[in-house]
């Protein structure tokens, strides 16, 4: 491991993400009264968010986790989406949200919106994002609900890896630059 969990300075606490995700979770208990919701977790990095924010979501929700990736190793992004698992029930006539770590160049985020329009006819598809990172972005998206605008750092925790390490942490941080390219 190339680095050191001390290595990492604090962006968001933990105190910080779980009040966001109250603050979320509200704006939608508000939005879907009581209506029956998907909540589609797209694995790994957004495995800490979605369960979390399900936690104080108050309709009735039905949990479904999909598997994507598009990094390749370290912090260079491979530009690609892979669907390593996209098995999902018939989602016709539901109200589905999709439920990501952070909308980095927003191809992630592209290839499931037009993944949902492609093979259901959804009540709905909103998409929730705990970071967003709108510098980087280079296709036309916005995410429905997001947590925390970010800057074009690498972010590491809560989720988030680097190099398959530090998802279990509960905050957010980052290291120098200097450090993840050695
Ligand atoms: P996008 O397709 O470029 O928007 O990238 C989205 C995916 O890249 C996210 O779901 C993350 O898994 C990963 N990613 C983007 N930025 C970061 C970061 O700062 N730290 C860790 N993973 C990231
Ligand atoms: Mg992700």
């Amino acid at each position: 491991m190339k680095i050191k969990e001390s290595d990492l300075k604090v962006l968001f606490s933990e105190e910080q993400i779980q009040s966001k995700i109250k603050e979320l979770a509200t704006k939608m208990n508000d939005f879907y009264g009581n209506e029956e919701v998907y909540v589609v977790c797209v694995l790994k990095g957004a495995v800490m968010f979605a369960t979390d924010l399900a936690k104080h979501l108050k309709m009735p929700v039905k949990m479904e986790f999909i598997r994507l990736s598009s990094y390749g190793s370290g912090t260079v992004s491979s530009g690609k989406v892979n669907a390593v698992d996209i098995s999902l029930p018939d989602l016709n006539d539901k109200n589905v949200l999709i439920i990501e770590d952070i909308v980095d160049k927003g191809l992630t985020a592209k290839f499931l919106i037009d993944f949902m329009h492609c093979n259901f006819k959804t009540k709905s598809t909103k998409f929730c994002s705990l970071l967003d990172k709108k510098c980087t972005r280079s296709v036309d998206i916005e995410p429905d609900y997001y947590g925390f605008d970010v800057g074009d750092e690498f972010l590491i925790g809560y989720g988030l890896d680097f190099d398959g390490y530090f998802r279990n942490l509960r905050y957010i941080g980052f290291a120098d630059k200097k450090l993840l390219e050695q």
